[in-house]
């Protein structure tokens, strides 16, 4: 083997100052760059060669080459004009934890292989059910609760319906009958996903009616839940979402709360993005009736300044949880392990292995604070406010569903055609980006766009702006605004 195979300290040290330069020179321009990628399928493919390196090449060289064939190939999620989906923002705070998770490089599944690693995620975890307002027994200091990070809501998910599944099965009056589940017919499709994993089958999976705010239906889903018992078959989940991914429909935890205690069924509250707005007090009264909850789960990746891959989740019931989850091998057992005095996280989640994610979630809570974190939130809401206003005062657009916290859902007044090529243009033109949905407006489902504020760096001129091109791009013929 060569001596110089591998990348000594020093030589990491020179070229990590590079690395860290072309990120930072990456953020300085990034409003430059058309925010949508503009390649055509097969582009970036085309300019990588089929063969794999024989031999090692210089960061130099591989810099050079995601200048050329990555960059144009890339979506800018962390730019300005950045108003798609809901946002990914990637604060640089957590960019650099995100770099030191990977220096230290450990595998934190149990306790033993690195109790830094467990200790600080369920001391994050605490610390960010007390910002979020969340019930006690969801802190690792109650008898029965505590959090994990996962990577995304997706495992979240589907890891409480797996432990929603077992804790009916163990009651063995399910056995062989059909379990249900149930969630809005608004609900993020994990859910669907989730259903289908976990074993129980899609087609178990109820998508109850929604209100005309798009909230969960309380009374159709008691239908359903009595219909399903009628028929012999075994309700055991319902999935609450607050804050869904097409207009921020925020179904009553309260309500479903009830329902579930009444029929003794896990809830499950998925909040990925409105969740984290509770960091502010004056929101959480969206989630009302979480102490009704079994698990509460939202994205710091998605609007609380953490990149990328940082998905919270809190059960109430941990027992039941690691039960449902807990396979332990010869060769996983430690003493401490089986003492029962540490967390092995290894049983709180879906794989075996995990990083050292709450590094970045620590790093944002103590670069921001409390306050630094409220008041990101609450300037993003207000720029969302701002785009609203900007939309009613225009007769040629229309709001399609109430604004709520950073989600803007509007409409050209025209045909679902003209919105489809107006949202082409607008993406088009390559200076910001936007989404779209398909919703009930008036009792027909329509084309609607989306504007979702929540990127870093967007100000007010970027949401002033965004209108500017919005109504330029409207088919001609109307009156501005
Ligand atoms: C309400 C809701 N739930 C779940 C998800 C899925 O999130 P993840 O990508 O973390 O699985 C999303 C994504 O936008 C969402 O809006």
């Amino acid at each position: 083997m060569p001596d110089d195979l591998h990348m000594d300290p020093e030589d990491f040290r020179e070229l990590g100052r590079k690395l860290i330069d072309f990120i930072a020179d990456y953020r300085e321009k990034i409003e430059t760059l058309p925010v949508l990628s503009q390649v055509q399928p097969g582009e970036v493919a085309a300019g990588l060669p089929l063969e794999p390196p024989v031999e090692g090449d210089s960061l130099d060289n591989i810099l050079q080459d995601i200048d050329r064939i990555v960059m144009p190939g890339l979506t800018h999620w962390q730019s300005p004009g950045f108003f798609g989906y809901y946002p990914a923002n990637s604060s640089l705070p957590s960019v650099l934890a995100e770099l030191l998770c990977a220096g230290l490089g450990v595998q934190g599944m149990s306790w033993v292989t690195s109790p830094a690693c467990t200790e600080l995620e369920t001391r994050v975890l605490d610390w960010l059910a007390g910002i979020l307002g969340l019930p006690g027994s969801f802190s690792s200091s109650s008898p029965g609760g505590g959090g994990v990070i996962h990577g995304t809501a997706s495992e979240a998910v589907l890891a409480v319906m797996v432990a929603g599944r077992e804790r009916v099965r163990a009651g063995g009056e399910a056995a062989g009958k059909e379990l249900r589940a149930y969630c809005s017919s608004q609900a993020h499709s994990s859910v669907l996903k989730a259903a289908s994993i976990c074993g129980i089958g899609s087609q178990n999976l109820v998508q109850v009616g929604v209100r005309d705010d798009l909230s969960m239906d309380p009374a159709m889903l008691e239908v359903a839940i009595e219909n399903d018992l009628g028929a012999g078959r075994v309700p055991f989940f319902i999935c609450a979402t607050v804050g869904t991914t097409s207009t921020c429909a925020m179904d009553s935890v309260a309500e479903l709360g009830r329902i579930a205690r009444k029929h003794e069924l896990w809830l499950h509250v998925d909040a990925a993005y409105a969740g984290n707005a509770c960091v502010c007090p004056e929101y959480r009264e969206m989630i009302e009736g979480v102490e009704l909850a079994d698990s509460f789960n939202c994205n710091p990746h998605k609007w609380l300044l953490t990149t990328f891959d940082c998905s919270t989740l809190w059960v109430r019931d941990r027992e039941s949880f690691t039960q449902a989850l807990s396979v332990t091998p010869e060769y996983l057992r430690t003493s401490q392990g089986d003492s029962g005095a540490v967390i092995d996280y290894r049983d709180w989640q879906i794989p075996l292995g995990r990083r050292f994610r709450s590094l970045k979630l620590w790093f944002v809570l103590r670069w921001y604070g409390v306050d630094g974190l409220r008041a990101f939130i609450r300037e993003q809401v207000r720029l969302a406010e701002l785009f609203e206003e900007l939309v009613c005062g225009s007769q040629n657009f229309e709001i399609c569903a109430p604004r709520r916290l950073g989600l803007v859902c509007f409409r050209f007044r025209g045909s679902d055609d003209e919105n489809r090529e107006l949202l082409d243009a607008i993406n088009a033109g390559g200076e910001i980006f936007l989404t779209h949905t398909v919703i009930p407006v008036e009792g027909a489902a329509r084309y609607v766009l989306r504007f979702a504020t929540g990127t870093i760096s967007t100000k007010e001129k970027h949401v002033l702006r965004a209108w500017e091109i919005i109504q330029s791009l409207a088919p001609s013929g109307t009156i501005p605004g």
